[in-house]
């Protein structure tokens, strides 16, 4: 039982994340509940470092469970899934995830003001989630376990971990998977010193490129007046570390993937379909960050200087439908669908599509199979806390040389070195690196490639957790008697 002593001498390491690495779902005819695990970054960063340092999950189930059946849920998830569920009521879950998390941090954070619109009900909901899920880790921790709390959803909960937890010796680190915006961008939200002074209760802080950390610091100087170092923040004779940890994949899993008889099958058929068309890719959640207007105002941008091309190239988008009930997704969703309409309509034929718009998430087989039948991927962000989108492409091409247009904005742009850089506000620059990576000369692509590869399986997702999470146990805690002196 989890009220139960934990016989881990070294501890455990409780992961703190907005949601669980399973997906709970509910059969509305027979009541019944299902689990499936995911196969997100962040679960394979973690399960690289669970042999010598185990793991507990805790986080939101992603729907509203009924009273009756929280312990039946609560007991699946932990007996086979080392995942203990933070319930939130549904007003709760709603003004948390709807309201604050993807109404206003989101859109802040990604330099979208516009869609900001703030209410002190979601602000009230915000605190409310983090509350709960803070009091469900203060019940889980035991002395020796490290916490580890993941992103905007959830940056209220050092402060109330500490509060909750006066005297004991809790090391707390926080990982923002976001980008950090600047500090001008920051200072427009009305609960600025409400949300920084919630995370500078952890024992180390980081980020994805070491531009978000230095607008984090900066943010913390203009608006709390705290004292700055390069690697951290003075707060209240406390030193809190800042730093960079950029994340990667488990490229093994998309290599190993290519190996297998049913994704060898799947890439045949998908050869076959589009023979002597060369094939542009892009995969990405619908939202507004992705930039999907961008990218496909630049495809038809190229159709149009490039006749030559037309039936000669498809762009495959795939947009995996996301936050459905927040209003500016299904703006969004309206205007990809015209744009897309507009496009066919204009250099389509009854033979010929040139782009193939598919609204649906794909499996793992399905989505290997279609990195590696792409000449392309291009990723248009205009703002992606790191975008492993253009991490996975490249591990999935292994055997091949593929190309990836990459948009600047993207914190992967700080790191992939070999591909072709972007600034996707710029129609015409966009539509000439779609040229430039279709045509590119053999001996390039393989030059580009090899750099790209190296860094992907160098920088892997197990390479960042286990460096952030050794950062955080070897430092002195803050709070146990490192005073700045
Ligand atoms: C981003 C966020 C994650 C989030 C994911 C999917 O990558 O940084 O925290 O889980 O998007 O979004 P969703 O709202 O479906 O959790």
């Amino acid at each position: 039982s989890p009220t139960q002593p934990h016989p881990h001498p070294h501890g455990r390491l409780l992961i703190v994340s907005n949601r669980l690495p399973i997906t709970v779902t509910r059969d509305k005819h027979t009541g019944q509940y299902t689990f499936v695990k995911s196969s997100g970054g962040l679960v394979s960063a973690l399960s690289g470092l669970s042999s010598n340092l185990p793991f507990v999950w805790i986080g939101w189930p992603g729907i509203t469970v009924a009273q009756n059946d929280e312990a039946t849920v609560t007991n699946s998830l932990l007996n086979s899934h080392a995942s203990i569920p933070v319930f939130l009521p549904p007003e709760t879950a709603h003004a948390h995830y709807n309201g604050f998390s993807n109404g206003i941090l989101w859109p802040l954070f990604h330099y979208h003001p516009n869609e900001l619109s703030f209410n002190k009900e979601h602000w009230d909901g915000y605190l409310d989630a983090n509350r709960r899920f803070a009091e469900r880790v203060a019940k889980e921790w035991r002395e020796g376990d490290t916490v580890w709390v993941h992103d905007f959803h959830l940056m209220d909960v050092p402060r109330v971990l500490r509060a909750l937890l006066p005297g004991k010796n809790v090391r707390i680190g926080f990982f923002l998977h976001t980008p950090f915006p600047s500090s001008e961008v920051y200072r427009i939200l009305p609960v600025r010193k409400a949300l920084l002074k919630g995370v500078l209760d952890s024992d180390v802080i980081g980020f994805q490129t070491y531009d978000y950390a230095r607008h984090f610091m900066s943010s913390c100087a203009r608006i709390l007046g705290l004292h700055c170092f390069p690697d951290g923040i003075e707060v209240e004779g406390r030193k809190v570390r800042v730093g960079t940890w950029p994340i990667g994949i488990d490229p093994t899993k998309f290599v190993k993937g290519l190996q297998s008889e049913s994704i060898q099958a799947h890439i045949a058929r998908l050869r076959a379909r589009f023979k002597g068309t060369k094939i542009m890719l892009g995969i990405d959640r619908l939202d507004y960050i992705k930039a999907l207007p961008q990218k496909i105002h630049a495809f038809s941008h190229l159709l149009h200087t490039h006749p030559s091309l037309q039936s000669k190239v498809v762009l495959i988008q795939i947009a995996v439908p996301s936050r459905e009930d927040v209003l500016e997704y299904q703006n969004l969703d309206r205007v990809v669908n015209g744009l897309v309409g507009k496009v066919n309509g204009r250099y389509g034929s009854v033979e010929f599509v040139p782009i193939h718009y598919v609204h649906k998430g794909v499996g793992f087989e399905e989505l290997v199979a279609l990195y590696a039948v792409a000449d392309v991927c291009v990723v248009s962000s205009t703002r992606d806390g790191m975008n492993l989108v253009s991490y996975e492409y490249i591990a999935s091409q292994e055997g091949q040389c593929g190309v990836l247009v990459l948009s600047e904005f993207c914190g992967a742009a700080q790191s992939l070195n070999g591909a072709i850089i972007v600034n996707p506000w710029n129609t015409e620059e966009l539509a000439q690196a779609m040229y430039d990576a279709l045509t590119m000369p053999q001996k390039q692509k393989e030059t580009s490639y090899a750099k790209l590869n190296r860094y992907v399986h160098k920088y892997t997702a197990e390479r960042w957790g286990s460096s952030f999470v050794n950062e955080l146990r070897s430092l002195p805690s803050s709070y146990n008697g490192t005073q700045l002196t």
